[in-house]
């Protein structure tokens, strides 16, 4: 009995001590620097256990591979260890929020940079690479701070809120907040894996956005872990911060714990559609062209997008007459009466029949628009496919001309499986001030173009980190993007942060502090003023 009081009270000292020294002083290591100090980093794993993270896994140990590939979405960035892609020093997996905050302050302490990943589907990889450090990136060591496990969702249905951990998707997120009311939704994106952490930071825009606008507009407080560990809310980390988190891009401001999202209200009733309509590239074209002046002109309460998809060994290849397929995605809140009648009289052009819609709750149409079967499915983190991707975004403020729509329909048809969307913008989205949130793309804009190549392993003699075919692929998209300089937007060619794409400049200073900063600016001026 005596010995054991000695011991717990030994115990009970080494804690005291230990826990009086902590948070351990942070070496120098200067913004910039290369922190390549390998006694610094061994000391993270000792540190996350002193500090109750216990779920990591470190370079070379068994799990490390799997817990790194499994929220890799893009398999340019999956490159096996001896591949050209940096790999993390470690992955760490908190749960809860002073794991996180112990996370952060233990990758500082052993100078290690930190990369935070919440559902990797970052378009350039950047939750899990230190690509944007300058072409010596491979020397910077990080750790990849996972938050898969910190994906609780807590509903209140009677204020209409819900706390959301940022390592949630938003297939997790529609899924918990249709399971407390079926009048509650959230408007955010339609892929069900992408995680709550990077989708908001970048704005997050959806089938609802006319009406409700975006995620990062329906944050009403948000937690943020800083650099030095401190947590933060939307009192705390001041309205400048607060502004920034909600559209400024993921990775940047620290990370994001929680969200407090605001939830809105829809019909138990809602319209879905997907019709496709195929003819010569002439007809098609002017299908298109018609639906420029229609898309962000429909009531608030009427989403319809265009899906161009022509090229490639996919069935949808042009036919020996020459026709194309063009698709679209509507959603109207409300019934197939609504929808015939709005869109008869505004789109006759498009010919909808009353087959063609089917009435569903808002929760089945997040399903069906994931792709899924059933609305359980929405809460698999586990991504079905995963393919080589790259992908580049535009803004439209004026209708472009027939005979441009017509040239991007050949393009298409005579490419690889390049694909185009157009995403009707107005609305709500357009009386959102442009200097309200980070994302500027409001009044004014029409639409936004995301142009997207995909390809597998073996295409064209291997896709390994975008050489053999994927270099061909991303020229043949490169080039379809010069193609439309004139036809979108001008000073600045605007693009959507959370479609990043590193064409436009990436963030050079952080890696060479030593170079003459001229083209470095430049290089980060393009991107800045693209985005924001
Ligand atoms: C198939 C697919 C469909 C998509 N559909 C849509 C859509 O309909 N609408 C739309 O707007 N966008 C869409 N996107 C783009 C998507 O919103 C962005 O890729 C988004 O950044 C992904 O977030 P994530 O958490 O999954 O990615 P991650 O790769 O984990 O993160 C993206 C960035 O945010 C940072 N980050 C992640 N978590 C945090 C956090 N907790 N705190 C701070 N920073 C963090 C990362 O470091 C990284 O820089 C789609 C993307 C894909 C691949
Ligand atoms: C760590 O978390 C991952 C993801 O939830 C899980 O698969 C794994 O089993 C966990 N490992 C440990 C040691 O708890
Ligand atoms: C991780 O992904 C890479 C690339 O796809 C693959 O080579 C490797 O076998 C994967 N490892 C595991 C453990 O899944
Ligand atoms: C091509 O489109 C026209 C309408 O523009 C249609 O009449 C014809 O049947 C189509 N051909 C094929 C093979 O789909
Ligand atoms: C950094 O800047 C120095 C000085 O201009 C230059 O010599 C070096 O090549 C640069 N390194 C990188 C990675 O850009």
């Amino acid at each position: 009995m005596r010995n054991t009081t000695i011991l717990l009270l030994a115990l009970l000292l080494t804690l005291l001590s230990s826990s009086s020294t902590w948070p351990p002083p942070l070496t120098a290591c200067a913004a910039g620097q290369h922190c390549d100090d390998r006694a610094a980093a061994g000391s993270l794993p000792s540190c996350l256990l002193a500090t109750g993270v216990r779920n990591f896994s470190l370079a070379g140990s068994p799990a490390y591979d799997a817990l790194l590939n499994f929220s890799i979405q893009n398999l340019r960035f999956a490159l096996p260890a001896a591949g050209a892609v940096p790999r993390p020093a470690a992955v760490v997996l908190p749960r809860g929020r002073s794991e996180l905050t112990s996370a952060v302050l233990c990758a500082r302490h052993a100078s290690l940079r930190i990369r935070v990943r919440s559902g990797g589907h970052s378009y350039e990889g950047l939750s899990y690479t230190v690509g944007d450090g300058g072409d010596d990136a491979d020397r910077v060591r990080f750790v990849v701070i996972d938050l898969m496990r910190m994906n609780r969702v807590r509903v209140d249905a009677a204020s209409a809120t819900a706390w959301v951990e940022s390592g949630a998707t938003l297939g997790e997120i529609y899924y918990a907040v249709a399971s407390s009311s079926s009048s509650l939704a959230f408007p955010a994106g339609s892929c069900s894996t992408v995680g709550a952490g990077g989708h908001i930071s970048g704005g997050g825009f959806g089938l609802l956005s006319r009406k409700f606008k975006l995620a990062a507009d329906n944050v009403l407080d948000a937690i943020l872990v800083d650099a030095d560990g401190r947590v933060l809310d939307r009192s705390s980390m001041g309205e400048n911060v607060f502004w920034a988190i909600r559209g400024g891009g993921g990775g940047s401001w620290g990370v994001v714990y929680a969200w407090k999202l605001r939830l809105v209200q829809v019909p138990n009733t809602l319209t879905a559609f997907t019709p496709k309509r195929t003819g010569s590239v002439d007809a098609i074209a002017g299908l298109v062209h018609r639906w420029q002046y229609v898309g962000s002109a429909l009531p608030d309460e009427f989403y319809l997008s265009v899906f161009l998809t022509i090229g490639g060994a996919s069935s949808s290849s042009p036919s020996r007459d020459g026709n194309v397929t063009v698709s679209f995605t509507g959603l109207v809140l409300g019934s197939k009466e609504l929808a015939m009648s709005v869109l008869s009289e505004r789109f006759p052009e498009l010919g909808l029949a009353e087959p063609e819609m089917s009435e569903m709750s808002w929760v089945e149409s997040a399903a069906r628009f994931a792709g899924l079967s059933s609305t359980e499915e929405l809460t698999s983190r586990a991504s079905r496919t995963k393919h080589y991707a790259k992908s580049k975004s535009d803004y439209v403020r004026s209708p472009i001309a027939r005979g441009a729509v017509a040239a991007i329909l050949r393009y298409l048809a005579g490419g690889p499986a390049g694909y185009v969307i157009l995403d009707p913008y107005g609305g709500a989205m357009a009386r959102e001030g442009s200097g309200d949130t980070p994302f500027p793309h409001r009044a004014g804009n029409l639409y936004s173009v995301q142009y997207g190549v995909t390809w597998e392993a073996g295409d064209n003699g291997g896709g390994g980190g975008g050489g053999g075919g994927g270099e061909a692929r991303m020229a043949w998209l490169r080039a379809l993007y010069a193609y439309m300089a004139p036809h979108v937007s001008k000073n600045p060619r605007a693009a959507y942060v959370n479609y990043v794409d590193l064409d436009l400049g990436t963030n050079a200073l952080a890696g060479n502090v030593s170079s003459p900063s001229s083209s470095v600016s430049r290089t980060r001026s393009t991107w800045g003023s693209a985005y924001f």
